[in-house]
């Protein structure tokens, strides 16, 4: 897999000598972060403004449109991006950052180009939401080719601001957009490409340099081990099953977090075998594990002073005379069992173990993170996830770490007669209810049973937002999207 190159990224009050496309944003009250003397250049030039030669050239307020102004001798060219709302929010400015700086790379031939980012950032805040969703926009995934690879479209990014970021601003951002950048190129990675193994190697070379102990249990483990879930998930697969626990136990942490992971690298839905339109991006059904992988990553290299424990459940899905079947009895890890309704909702097996071990370790919270149902987007869409919880104050934290973040959730519930849909006569609990209705709460009420008593738990449906099949906006790539990463690392931060 191609290490994902960023850009360098600086921060200055004025625009470097040289620089190349200066985007600005507008907004649904007039432009943002033009320069004065720019502004003033301009007038002199075409007896008009930059705001009045934006409107007059069709520049439209609306979040993500551009529009390109014709350049002035050899200064940069203005690049206007639609802002939206009139009082921009760190996220909106985190869009319009990401789309300008898109649309501006579309602008180079030959040599890169040194790109300024002038959005009125000049807050810490919306300085940081800047500078990231720059970084996020210029994402795209580098296609699997014998070719060389295409040259590299922008060199530099500055973020113009008048605030004095504190030293290591820019590395913050920089980890915090790696962790999501890794996060994407896993996910579009094709699945014949990236397997159990291979990802379980990709999450080891990740975290190498970092404080971060890593174990992996293979297939041989966790037979060993009872990890009935993982087992049987991928045992229509020749490529194992592996679990990957992350460590990060730093000095004077008080609060431990256990994420965990859905990690299928291809759900095909097994015997119970998907329709081929719905199967065509079930590559993405690992984003989960690769989500926490690589947040766990960033709160270690950031130094969050939260102890952190990580599941990645890594399996693939497939079926072959050695498949799971449906109406098999599994027994799970901790000694449950489940009769399987549907070899397709595979995803709530290998998390049912991993939250089983994941309860051993007696953390303060847990976080799953997993694409784990159609139901989920068909109530929220493609941009929001599910969350739910086992009490508020769990659901508040969530909540509040994604709004910082400026991700989507929304929460919902896992009301009372839930649960005895998934009575079995055959085995303790089936993995699917007989009825197809709340399929989302169905599966988060399946998850409960296997989280310890008194633990506090959140899960995190992101079988919408984690994929992004349409194109590009804002600072969200085509394809996988690295969502959650952010509202993770933003809730380790509020826990340390
Ligand atoms: N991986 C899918 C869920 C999914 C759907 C992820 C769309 C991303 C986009 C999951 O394993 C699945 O197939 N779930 C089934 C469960 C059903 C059989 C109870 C579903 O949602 O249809
Ligand atoms: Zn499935
Ligand atoms: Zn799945």
């Amino acid at each position: 897999m191609p290490t994902p190159t960023q850009p360098p990224l600086a921060v200055a009050q004025t625009a470097p000598r040289g620089a190349d496309v200066l985007v600005v944003g507008l907004t649904d009250d007039g432009p943002i972060g033009v320069p004065a003397e720019l502004d003033a250049a301009y007038t002199k030039a075409f007896a008009t403004g930059v705001a009045d030669l934006a409107r007059s050239l069709g520049a439209k307020t609306g979040a993500g449109k551009t529009r390109t102004l014709p350049a002035l001798g050899d200064g940069p060219r203005i690049l206007v991006v639609g802002v939206g709302a009139a009082t921009p929010t760190p996220e909106d400015l985190r869009r319009a950052a990401g789309a300008g700086v898109r649309q501006a790379s579309t602008l180079a031939d030959g040599e890169p180009l040194s790109v300024v980012v002038s959005l009125g950032a000049d807050e810490p805040e919306t300085l940081q939401a800047v500078a990231e969703g720059a970084l996020l926009g210029l994402y795209e995934y580098a296609p699997v080719s014998g070719r060389d690879p295409k040259p590299r479209r922008v060199g530099l990014i500055t973020v113009l601001s008048s605030a004095t970021p504190d030293a290591d601003l820019i590395s913050r951002v920089e980890l915090l957009a790696r962790a999501v950048v890794v996060t994407r190129d896993w996910v579009n990675t094709p699945p014949n490409l990236l397997y159990p193994q291979s990802l379980a190697d990709q999450a080891k070379a990740l975290v190498r340099d970092a404080k971060i102990g890593v174990e992996v249990l293979d297939d041989a483990a966790l037979v060993k081990g009872g990890y009935g879930g993982i087992m049987a998930v991928g045992g229509g697969s020749s490529r194992p099953p592996r679990l990957v626990r992350l460590s990060y136990a730093p000095r004077g942490a008080s609060f431990h977090l256990a994420l965990v992971g859905k990690g299928i690298t291809f759900d095909s839905g097994g015997l119970n075998l998907k329709p081929g339109e719905s199967m065509y991006t079930m590559k993405c059904d690992m984003a989960g594990a690769a989500t926490v992988i690589a947040a766990t990553d960033a709160i270690a290299r950031l130094g969050l002073k939260v102890k952190v424990t990580t599941y990645a459940c890594l399996a693939e899905n497939l079926p072959s005379d050695t498949a799971f079947r449906p109406s098999d009895v599994l027994t799970m890890y901790g000694g449950k069992t489940v009769e399987n309704g549907n070899t397709d909702a595979e995803g709530r097996l290998v998390m049912a173990d991993a939250l089983a071990r994941a309860s051993e370790d007696e953390p303060d919270l847990i976080v799953d993170v997993a694409t784990l149902t159609g139901a989920a987007v068909v109530a929220l869409g493609d941009r929001t996830a599910a969350l739910m919880a086992t009490d508020d104050t769990t659901a508040d934290r969530l909540l509040d770490a994604a709004e910082s973040a400026g991700e989507e959730l929304w929460q919902l519930p896992i009301p009372r007669e839930i649960r005895p849909r998934l009575d079995s006569s055959v085995a303790d609990l089936r993995s699917t209810a007989k009825e197809k209705v709340a399929g989302a709460l169905v599966a988060a009420a399946f998850l409960r049973d296997f989280v310890g008593e008194d633990i506090a738990w959140a899960h995190l449906d992101i079988a919408g937002p984690a994929y992004n099949d349409r194109s590009p906006y804002g600072h969200v790539s085509a394809g996988g999207t690295g969502f959650g990463v952010r509202t993770l690392v933003a809730l380790a931060a509020a826990l340390a």
